[in-house]
């Protein structure tokens, strides 16, 4: 098993335009493993298959946070904060990845949380600041990817919570987690 497998099996799961941001996020998350030094191999899994539950029936979603005991809070929160966790379900079961770095990318690419790996950090980074991403400030943030993972980590946090907050849009209570942990580790620097 490998790319070629997991871009089949991704391919048919979801539209040309969200197939084209996956296959930008792996090439971003690839360059941006080599110049932070995490392994590149693990960033391409992780990116590729990060979003293959975007747009699996969400009461099969929720039935797996049941099943498999992950975070009750997300049962009533959707697909777009479904769809991470149980990507990493579907990692394993299809495929057998078992490397609890790459799954924990998987899980977190939308929420983010205390306490990220670099792999994780990585992954969040890619999948909003991918090539075919567009949104105000993309590029201000585009610029700083490569100068000092933290740093782009955090711009990236702030703008994803001031866009939910400035759209009224509850905010999942592990990116308050996330975003405290940055604030907080910024202080104890
Ligand atoms: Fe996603
Ligand atoms: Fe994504």
């Amino acid at each position: 098993m490998g790319r070629l497998d997991y871009l089949a099996y991704i391919k048919e799961r979801m539209p040309q335009k969200r197939y084209m941001h996956t296959l930008g996020v792996e090439e971003t998350a690839m360059k941006l493993a080599k110049h932070y030094g995490a392994s590149v191999e693990a960033a391409q899994t992780a990116a590729i298959l990060h979003d293959v539950a975007k747009y699996a029936d969400v009461a099969w979603m929720e039935q797996i946070v049941r099943d498999e005991q992950l975070d009750m809070r997300l049962i009533g929160w959707g697909s777009e904060l479904l769809h991470g966790p149980v990507a990493a379900v579907i990692a394993t079961r299809e495929f057998g990845i078992t490397d609890e770095d790459v799954l924990n990318a998987m899980r977190y690419h939308t929420t983010g949380r205390a306490n990220m790996s670099n792999l994780e950090k990585i992954l969040y980074v890619a999948d909003m600041l991918e090539p075919n991403r567009q949104f105000p400030g993309v590029d201000e943030l585009r610029e700083m990817m490569y100068d000092d993972l933290n740093d782009v980590l955090e711009a990236c946090v702030k703008h994803s919570l001031t866009h939910l907050i400035a759209s009224g849009i509850a905010v999942f209570p592990q990116s308050i987690e996330c975003y405290n942990d940055l604030m907080s580790s910024e202080r104890n620097l």
